[in-house]
């Protein structure tokens, strides 16, 4: 048994999805203590309630606050090569959909990641997530979509595989194959899905457990979404929930799209309207916003309180990439949601733990503080949240325990 004391506050966050209007009323304990036996939390409450066996191991908190582990409920994490020439076309007065329009973007990814080798994705990728953990980081979720082939897809999906086994942070794989039409099939992009979303390719995915879930980007230079329809409601066939990039930068009614198709998730949602709203409410999808991706490009953040007021489960991520956002730090862009989105900081934490981990679906078992929860969680070198997101830029982590066990621990 280990337990966890001198917790200066506990913050108590309940299993997701956390409706947006509550993600505000998290209780918190200070003086606290955890007790955790195995992977699991067996214990919480004040420290001088805890009963701990005499043999019992202890981590000293001193006097720091104590969270679940955070959760990157989205994220294009296993790439190749590197873009910043787009980041001097930005600046130049270049829109990211008209570097995109002119040959760049996600296709100079693509290239790159054609070239890569599995191993090559599995070691450019490790110390990507050897940095995330050390941010507090215990979960992310990695989509392909910078394969475009079927062979180049199974690629990306077997690095998330292998990268599972080679350290601590879970990862969920994603299927993202409707990022945007590969050159070969320029102005083919129904005949580029057809082979995409084969009966056979989709039941491999399957079963070889190789993906969860199925996304799809809906946008103008990217898909359609009567072509988003299609391919997610064909995936979900196959056991793979959908998930919609969607109301980036155009609003073509892909949040409504998301509720139709009873998706999990619909993310980002800049240009989000009522209908929108009203159709993710119907199938409570939980809305993932992406104030990295905002920030990153120098463009209008989603409206997170109007979907707060309207009482959407909020979810906030990196959308960690190397085109609209290379920002792998979480805490950063929660300090992000707080400052530019207005979120509180423990509507911050809500929206990267209980309702991130709804939107991967682990909602019984991470992202919240209950007995029999696992024991996923993070100490930071701060007595509270407040004063955690107020400082970004600084990694406040101190210890993170993943399953009940010490993966970092600054003190050592
Ligand atoms: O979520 N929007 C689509 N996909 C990514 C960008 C990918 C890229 O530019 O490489 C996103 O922002
Ligand atoms: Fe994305």
């Amino acid at each position: 048994m280990l337990a966890i004391r001198n917790i200066g506050e506990l913050v108590i966050v309940p299993p997701g999805p956390v409706p947006g209007r509550a993600m505000r009323k998290v209780d918190r304990t200070r003086s606290a203590a955890v007790l955790i036996d195995g992977d699991r939390i067996m214990w919480f409450g004040p420290e001088d309630g805890l009963n701990a066996p005499s043999d019992c191991a202890t981590i000293d908190a001193h006097g720091g606050c104590v969270l679940p582990g955070l959760i990157d409920c989205h994220t294009h994490t296993v790439f190749a090569g590197t873009r910043e020439g787009e980041l001097v076309e930005r600046i130049e007065g270049r829109s990211y959909s008209e570097i995109a329009q002119a040959g760049g973007g996600i296709r100079v990814t693509v290239e790159a990641v054609r070239r890569a080798s599995l191993d090559e994705l599995v070691d450019t990728t490790l110390p990507r997530l050897a940095r995330m953990l050390r941010n507090g980081v215990t979960t992310v979720e990695v989509k392909s979509g910078y394969g475009l082939t079927v062979a180049d897809e199974l690629k990306m999906l077997e690095a998330v595989h292998r990268l599972q086994s080679l350290q601590p942070i879970e990862l969920v794989a994603t299927y993202l194959a409707a990022h945007t039409t590969p050159k070969e099939f320029d102005g083919r992009s129904d005949a580029y899905l057809d082979t995409m979303f084969d009966d056979k390719v989709l039941a491999r995915l399957r079963d070889e457990g190789l993906a969860e879930f199925c996304d799809a980007f809906c946008e103008t230079t990217a898909f359609s979404v009567e072509q988003a329809r299609r391919v997610l409601t064909t995936a979900k066939r196959f056991g793979l929930r959908p998930k919609v990039h969607a109301d980036q930068i155009t609003q073509m009614g892909a949040s409504t799209l998301a509720g139709e198709v009873g998706a999990i998730s619909a993310d980002h949602l800049e240009k989000i309207n009522d209908t929108g709203i009203a159709s993710m409410r119907r199938a409570g999808s939980v809305a993932v916003l992406l104030p990295g991706c905002s920030w990153f490009l120098g463009v209008e953040q989603a409206p997170a309180r109007r979907l707060i007021e309207a009482d959407l489960p909020v979810a906030v991520a990196t959308d960690y990439n190397p085109g609209s956002s290379m920002v792998e730090s979480l805490p950063l862009v929660m300090s992000i949601a707080c400052t530019q989105m207005r979120l509180t900081p423990i509507e911050a934490v809500v929206a990267a733990t209980a309702n991130a981990a709804a939107a991967v679906n682990r909602l019984d078992r991470l992202g919240g503080i209950r007995v029999g929860m696992q024991a996923d969680l993070v100490a930071l070198d701060v007595p509270t949240v407040e004063r955690w997101l107020y400082e970004p830029g600084r990694n406040c982590v101190r210890t993170v325990l993943k399953a009940g066990r010490a993966v970092v621990d600054r003190d050592s």
